[in-house]
């Protein structure tokens, strides 16, 4: 069945974040990129594929079982296809979909029904991704000033040269902190580490006060270094991806693995290498969740706690705005192993 295939409006649509609020038994169209694509199989061998579709206000994680159609509508056509012969890449495609909202052992399921290929020169893939909520120049003007405040000249050349000599900002600025989970937007690197930063060096000029003494030098170059391992970690294509490398060796070693070649490269001192090469490897804060080391200084401890302060409170957001409005709990999110709450109405 072939039919010809007319540009939609985005005004028929729901983006994912309405999807979200919608309650249990409705059906949904939507548009969005294909940031996860897994094809498996059930208990009967019969194949079946778990997606994720992202737009600007969300990711949305779907079903496909065997029954559901799938369609090309490239070129203004409209014709069923079998996604396992077809030849196309559904990874970082732009598609429609339709779908439902089933209930499965108490959690809310997304059953997508029908999945069109889009034609991206109609649906560019920019359509659909998100971007920092903070704008890119103010992001930039904070991390500049941060590496201006780091006082010890050869470790803030150090950080300078590994950014703008060796050629990572241009990546730096644009990359996201994650897939999923937090920051997996444009811009959510430099997000993420920009905070990192001003949490931790605030954190430390606390402690100043309170007579621990902290290198907050130290803490400000750790923070802006911390994650560059993501640089080779993940891709963006365009939705973020994590590559072969981020599979296999993850974004701490390769951070490290990084930091020690321009380490060697600029002739860094060794005990700062030591030291901020600590911060690197411990940041996680335990070896459940990838640190080989637990922190063992006062900078790596700040830091540390900095990047998880971060982390909850992005991921708490974009769970809250996902929330539908009638509940003040989220579903149990295996991801961080709890449920969160909204909390009390500040007012
Ligand atoms: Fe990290
Ligand atoms: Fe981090």
């Amino acid at each position: 069945m072939k039919g010809k295939f007319s540009l939609l409006t985005m005004k028929n649509f729901l983006n994912i974040r309405e999807i979200k609020q919608l309650p249990k038994n409705s059906e949904f169209e939507t548009m969005g990129l294909v940031s996860k694509f897994i094809r498996r199989k059930d208990r009967n061998d019969n194949p079946f594929w778990e997606i994720t579709v992202s737009d600007s206000s969300g990711d949305i994680d779907g079903k496909v079982w065997q029954a559901s159609g799938w369609r090309n509508t490239q070129g203004g056509d409209d014709f069923p296809i079998d996604p396992d012969n077809c030849g196309l890449k559904f990874e970082g495609a732009s598609v429609k979909i339709h779908g439902n909202i089933a209930e499965f052992r108490e959690q809310v399921q997304y059953n997508f029904t029908e999945i069109s290929y889009l034609d991206q020169n109609d649906y560019p893939p920019k359509m659909f991704t998100r971007h920092s909520p903070v704008k890119a120049e103010i992001l930039e003007e904070l991390f500049m000033h941060l590496i201006a405040e780091i006082s010890h000249e050869p470790l803030r050349n150090f950080v300078e040269a590994v950014f703008f000599k060796h050629g990572l900002w241009e990546k730096f600025k644009i990359w996201p902190a994650a897939v999923t989970l937090h920051h997996a937007y444009t811009g959510g690197l430099l997000e993420h580490s920009v905070s990192v930063a001003i949490g931790a060096r605030d954190m430390a000029e606390h402690y100043e006060t309170f007579t621990i003494p902290v290198n907050i030098d130290l803490i400000i170059a750790g923070s802006l270094l911390h994650d560059i391992g993501k640089l080779e970690a993940y891709s963006v294509n365009p939705a973020p991806q994590v590559t072969i490398s981020g599979s296999a060796i993850e974004h701490i070693a390769l951070g490290y693995g990084m930091f020690r070649r321009f380490a060697e490269i600029e002739g860094l001192d060794e005990d700062i290498a030591k030291a901020l090469g600590h911060i690197i490897v411990s940041h996680h804060g335990k070896r459940e969740y990838g640190s080989p080391v637990l922190p063992i200084t006062p900078e790596a401890f700040i830091v540390s706690a900095a990047d998880n302060v971060d982390f909850s409170l992005n991921y708490w957001k974009s769970q809250m705005d996902a929330l539908n409005s009638d509940t003040d709990v989220t579903d149990y999110l295996p991801a961080i192993d709890r449920r969160l709450w909204r909390g009390i109405n500040p007012a």
